[in-house]
């Protein structure tokens, strides 16, 4: 354990923390776009910006990215964060004017409209905020996209500007990114990520045929689980709901056979 100061307040961290973790347990709110447990710190959005003193010098610093240390001085809040964090939000405006989701924080950080103007390379609102690949890459493994492009260019794109075609269509992408600027089609024969150009086949139930996400991620899901598990991945949530009741009422008269008669099931 070790101790640091956040807004004056003393606060005791573990080894490994970074300050944004810490911050968050003092009850700071430091907003944050690209911060996610699922992959390591990254430091693409700068939203989480605060100031950090450490022997004797000031810094701005990353919140996400910056390990804590015992003695470290942490301000969340002054006039200088603040200023410096709605100048960051509005540059991500400027890359992502029609998220919803960033101009709601940027209106509760006090940035309404960017003073800079509006990128919109390929018609996308992406931040850049790198989740969606590192996400392909750290937790699924497929590594299907990556960045390309320098400055207003840079663009998110599968390698060599083709489709995606190591994408598995698991839809990680989509459910990590801030912003909402991956689209999904999830299709009755097919899955389709049109941001990469990739499509995959469908899964189906294996008992009603209902369509059921990408079928190459059920198989790399189903690689993974023990012996004896992998038809959990093979039924809809109906079936699978199906099967539990009857599951349960054969288990349920195998027992009471079992039991003593007072604890019985009371016949109609
Ligand atoms: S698509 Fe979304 S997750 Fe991927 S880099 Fe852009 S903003 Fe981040
Ligand atoms: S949350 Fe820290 S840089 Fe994005």
């Amino acid at each position: 354990m070790m101790k640091l100061t956040i807004d004056g307040e003393e606060v005791e961290a573990r080894d490994g923390d970074t300050v944004l973790d810490a911050a968050r347990r003092a009850g700071a709110e430091i907003p944050e776009l690209c911060a996610h447990p699922a992959v390591s710190p990254y430091g693409a959005c700068r939203l989480c910006l605060v100031e950090v003193k450490r022997n004797g010098r000031t810094r701005m610093a990353a919140s996400c990215c910056y390990p804590v240390s015992d003695g470290l001085t942490v301000l969340t809040k002054t006039e200088k964060v603040q200023r410096a964090r709605r100048g960051v939000m509005e540059l991500l405006l400027a890359r992502a004017p029609e998220s919803q989701a960033l101009r709601e924080l940027g209106a509760s950080m006090g940035v309404d409209e960017p003073r800079f103007p509006t990128v919109t390379h390929a018609e996308r609102d992406c931040i850049l905020c790198g989740l969606c690949v590192n996400v392909c890459r750290e937790v699924i493994g497929a590594a299907a996209i990556s960045f390309a492009g320098r400055g207003v260019d840079r663009a998110l794109a599968a390698p060599f500007l083709q489709s995606a075609d190591a994408c598995i269509g698991c839809g990680a992408c989509a459910a990590v990114c801030p912003v909402g600027s991956i689209e999904i089609r999830w299709g009755d024969d097919e899955v389709e990520v049109p941001t990469f150009g990739a499509k995959v086949p469908a899964a189906r139930c294996e008992e009603c045929g209902t369509p059921i996400g990408s079928a190459p991620f059920r198989e790399r899901v189903q690689g993974q689980l023990a012996a004896g598990l992998s038809h959990a991945t093979e039924l809809c949530p109906s079936c699978k709901q199906q099967h539990a009741a009857a599951g349960l009422s054969r288990a349920n008269r195998g027992t009471a056979s079992t039991l003593p008669a007072s604890a019985r099931p009371v016949p109609l």
